[in-house]
């Protein structure tokens, strides 16, 4: 019988051996590949010291293909839990060293452990991505332990923050666990995700692609939109999943954290006044009005480089925690598209579930039109971002910068979708369209009629503009709660927040909507 004191020289030595994972050799090549390895992934993410690990003593059960001989504690992954900004989280880091990070049925049950206790408790999830895939040896375990894990991410989904972070291979049916959380971050460079690797694109379509090109960060970010963040190194990684949990609460039944500023809620910003051209056909950076009006200019920007015709992302006022939704009228006028749509919609569904109010700015023309637009399903695509205003019951403030036209005005938090606060600033244009292709249509008579058609078209749009190019029509009727100085907007929506923050409103009781996919 060993003595107590052997036992527990025994549980240190397995303690050390489980740390150092697949060994030295492989977490040297891991280093020279510019990735840490799982272990240093969480020191870099955690609050220092709140690492509690669990399972460090599971192995995997496979024993085809030798290998019964290769037992390694924790197997391929370093699960538990932490804390970020003092805030608790669960995490699971995938561990490359230990037969490339591939997912065994014993790794899988890891996983969804920590998962299953995340929601018990109500804190999120993060998981740090490092993997081969299926563990080939063990076949259809490894497949179910992947489905057991697909379950989770959509039962978590809406309950609890899930953000998945790239750092290395993601390939195969193993993609769908991020791609159903609600952030997902790639590292440039080291990490990758697609469905099919090269060397089956090029069986298949005979098309030569690398790695990177096929589903690298750049790729994901600007191209695909199945990332919402690139990240220059690993640390940056992780500091953009502070970021993201910082403006989210533990769980759908919390709200978001909120962070005094020392930036003045009753501050007016002149220079709001000048954002806008006197010229309506000119473009503006929309991202110049969102930095005077939130705190500190302080706006966390996601999916930049995708459908840049729209912005997304959190800010904070008054210390509140938003989601801003925003055209950007330097690109595409702002017209809303299909990729525009796709984007917008799926964030106001994650402000939705977590309880963080959004405020969208909005200048536009309308629907981008055009035979690819069509014939990709704008008409089911806006369909999403309508859908996504309309359910949502978080506070919803908006301000109309300036044109606000066609169904787009209707899309974007409108007061008739149960817009809370609906403002806008003297230089809006709220109409069915713009004042020449109204006039075309309506006096499309008078105009060929004319001795002078061109003076004639002219006097008419002029007309058109100074009757209805003005917020006022609408302000009339209620639609627009207050036409306010562009200065204002800062202390009217910190106001507005305020009077909404125990707003209470739900929709009717059903299994679940039908959101047009
Ligand atoms: C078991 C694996 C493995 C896997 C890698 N390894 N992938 N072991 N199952 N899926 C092991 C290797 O044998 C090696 O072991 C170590 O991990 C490192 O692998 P290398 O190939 O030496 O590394 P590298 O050159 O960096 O290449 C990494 C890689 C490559 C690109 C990921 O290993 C690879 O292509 N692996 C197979 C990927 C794959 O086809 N997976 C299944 C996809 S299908 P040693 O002992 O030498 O360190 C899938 C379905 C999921 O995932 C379905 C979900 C629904």
């Amino acid at each position: 019988m060993p003595t107590s004191d052997e036992r527990l020289e025994q549980l240190k030595r397995m303690r050390s051996e489980a740390l150092i994972g697949g060994g030295p050799v492989r977490i040297e090549r891991q280093h020279t590949f510019g990735k840490l390895t799982a272990r240093e992934r969480l020191d870099l993410l955690l609050d220092p010291g709140s690492f509690v690990e669990l399972d460090a003593f599971v192995t995997h059960r496979a024993t085809e293909f030798g290998l019964d001989r290769q037992h390694v504690l924790g197997d391929g992954v370093v699960t538990g839990h932490g804390t970020i900004d003092g805030r608790l989280v669960f995490v699971f880091s995938q561990d490359f060293t230990v037969f490339g990070g591939s997912l065994s049925e014993a790794y899988a049950e890891k996983i969804c452990k920590i998962m299953d206790l995340a929601m018990k408790v109500g804190a999120p999830v993060v998981g740090l991505n490092d993997s081969g895939g299926a563990r080939i040896q063990e076949g259809v375990a490894s497949l179910g332990g992947y489905a057991e894990i697909f379950l989770r991410n959509v039962l978590a989904s809406g309950v609890v923050p899930q953000v998945s972070v790239i750092m290395g291979p993601c390939a195969g049916g193993a993609v769908y666990s991020p791609a159903m959380t609600d952030f997902t971050i790639m590292v440039e460079g080291t990490s990758y995700m697609f469905v099919t690797g090269p060397n089956v694109v090029k069986t298949v379509t005979h098309e030569e692609v690398d790695s990177e090109y096929l589903g690298g960060a750049a790729t994901h970010t600007t191209i695909s939109g199945v990332a919402h963040l690139a990240a220059a190194d690993e640390a940056t990684a992780m500091d953009h999943v502070r970021r993201l949990l910082a403006h989210l609460p533990q769980n759908n039944l919390g709200e978001p954290p909120r962070i005094p500023s020392h930036d003045p809620v009753d501050r007016r910003d002149p220079e709001l006044d000048h954002v806008v051209p006197d010229d309506s056909q000119k473009p503006y950076n929309m991202h110049d009005v969102i930095r005077h009006v939130v705190d500190d200019a302080d706006f966390f920007e996601i999916q930049p480089g995708w459908a840049p015709n729209i912005l997304i992302g959190f800010a904070r006022l008054g210390g509140r925690s938003v989601g801003i939704v925003a055209q950007q009228p330097a690109v595409l006028a702002g017209a809303l598209d299909i990729d525009a749509s796709i984007k917008a919609a799926r964030f106001v569904r994650t402000c939705d579930c977590f309880n963080v109010p959004l405020v969208t700015f909005v200048d536009v023309p309308g629907f981008l039109p055009g035979v690819g637009q069509e014939h990709g399903g704008i008409i089911k695509h806006g369909a999403k971002l309508l859908y996504a205003y309309c359910e949502a019951t978080v506070p919803k403030l908006t301000v109309i910068t300036r044109k606000a036209y066609g169904g787009a005005y209707d899309v974007m938090s409108s007061k008739h979708i149960r817009g809370d606060m609906n403002f806008a600033w003297p230089t809006a244009e709220i109409a069915v369209m713009g004042a020449a292709g109204a006039v075309n249509i309506i006096f499309k008579a008078e105009i060929a009629a004319s001795t002078d058609p061109v003076a004639e078209q002219r006097r008419l749009v002029a007309e058109y503009e100074a009757e209805f190019n003005n917020p006022y029509v609408a302000a009339a009727r209620g639609y627009i709660d207050d036409v306010i100085a562009p200065s204002d907007t800062r202390p009217r929506l910190i106001r507005a927040l305020e009077m909404l923050a125990d707003k209470r409103d739900t929709n009717p009781r059903k299994k679940h909507g039908n959101i047009p996919l």
